[in-house]
C-alpha cells in the first residue's frame, strides 16, 4: 500500500475504506464489461451469407442494467454520507485541543487553556478525537498529513476545523499543500503523537519558561537576543513580549529540528543560520543581522540553552 493509503487515523482509515469499496465497485463493473463485450462478440457474430437480425433484449434484463448502476450510485451516496460524518462531524461551539496557525513559511501551534505557543513541531495526544482549528496569519496554506486523511486550507479571517484520531505514537510529516510564496517547498509538517502521559509531560514542561541562565556566554547571548531586537518578531516566555511574527523560541532547544524540518537542531545548524539565513531559506522572512563571530557564538549558546 502506498504512502497516503496508509491511515495512522481513525478517520484516514474511514476514507480509505470508502476508496476500497470504490475500487471494488469499479473493478467489478470493468470486469462484467470486459465479459459481456467479448461474450456478445462471440455470440452475436455475424456470419457470411446470413441475414443480419437486431438483438432486442428482454424487459428483465433491461431492469437490472438500470437497476444495478442505480443501487451502486445510491449505496456510494449513502457510504459517502456517513464517511463525511464520521470524518467531519460540526465543530460548532466545540473547543479547539490546538489552533495551528500558517505563517509564511512556519508553524504556529496554540493549545487553548494551557498558556502554551509551540512551534513546528506540534505535538498531539494519541487515542483521542482532537479537534484542531487551523488559521492563516497571511496567505493560503494547507494542511495535510497524508497519514491522517482530510487537507484542510488555511485561510486569512476564516476559521477551519479538522478532527483526527491518531492511532499510534509517533513522528508524522507532512506538507503545506497549497502555493504560499518563495518557501512553500520548505514549509513542512512535524507532529509528534505521544501517549497521553507523555504529552502530559510535554505540556507541564513547556509552560515553564525556559531554563534560567547559570552561564556568562550563555547571559552575553541573552543581551544580544534583546540588543539586536529579535525579541521583536520571536517570543520567549518571561524574556520578551508575546509576539508572533517569528517561531516562539521559548523551548527551542527541546526541539529535533529547525525550519520547518529542514535542518538538525544542533549548535552548527543553528550559527549557520544565524549567520546568514538567507543562504539556508531564501525568502523566509528572517534577516541577516550581519553579526560579527563572537556574537554568533554568544546567540547560538542562548538559544541551545533554551530548553
Ligand atoms: Cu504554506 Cu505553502
Amino acid at each position: 500500500m502506498g504512502y497516503v493509503l496508509h491511515s495512522s487515523s481513525i478517520e484516514a482509515e474511514a476514507i480509505n475504506r470508502l476508496h476500497v469499496y470504490f475500487y471494488e465497485a469499479a473493478g467489478f463493473i470493468l470486469v462484467t464489461v470486459i465479459a459481456a463485450t467479448i461474450f456478445i462478440a462471440i455470440k452475436f457474430k455475424r456470419i457470411d451469407g446470413q441475414e443480419y437480425t437486431p438483438v432486442t433484449l428482454s424487459s428483465r434484463v433491461e431492469y437490472f442494467l438500470v437497476g444495478i448502476p442505480l443501487a451502486l450510485v445510491m449505496m456510494f451516496f449513502f457510504l459517502m454520507l456517513n464517511t463525511m460524518h464520521q470524518v467531519q462531524p460540526s465543530a460548532d461551539g466545540k473547543i479547539p485541543d490546538v489552533i495551528i496557525t500558517g505563517h509564511q513559511f512556519w508553524w504556529e501551534a496554540q493549545y487553548p487553556g494551557q498558556h502554551i505557543t509551540a512551534a513546528n513541531e506540534i505535538h498531539l495526544p494519541v487515542g483521542r478525537k482532537l479537534l484542531l482549528k487551523l488559521l492563516s496569519a497571511d496567505v493560503i496554506h494547507d494542511w495535510w498529513i497524508p497519514e491522517f486523511g482530510s487537507k484542510m486550507d488555511m485561510i486569512s479571517g476564516r476559521d477551519n476545523y479538522l478532527w483526527v484520531t491518531i492511532k499510534a505514537p509517533g513522528v508524522y510529516h507532512g506538507a503545506c499543500s497549497e502555493f504560499c510564496g518563495t518557501q512553500h517547498a520548505g514549509m513542512n509538517i512535524i507532529v509528534v503523537a505521544q501517549q497521553q502521559n507523555d504529552f502530559n509531560s510535554w505540556l507541564q514542561q513547556h509552560r515553564q519558561p525556559s531554563n534560567p541562565i547559570t552561564d556568562s556566554l550563555v547571559q552575553a547571548g541573552a543581551v544580544l537576543f534583546r540588543n539586536k531586537t529579535c525579541g521583536n518578531c520571536h517570543a520567549v516566555k518571561g524574556a520578551t513580549a508575546d509576539v508572533n511574527t517569528g517561531p516562539d523560541l521559548t523551548h527551542l532547544a527541546s526541539r529535533q529540528t529547525l525550519l520547518t524540518g529542514l535542518l538538525q537542531n544542533n549548535r552548527e545548524n543553528l550559527s549557520r543560520w544565524i549567520h546568514d539565513p538567507q543562504a539556508i531559506k531564501p525568502g523566509a522572512n528572517m534577516p541577516g543581522f550581519l553579526l560579527d563571530k563572537p556574537s554568533i557564538e554568544a546567540l547560538t549558546a542562548y538559544l541551545s540553552s533554551l530548553k
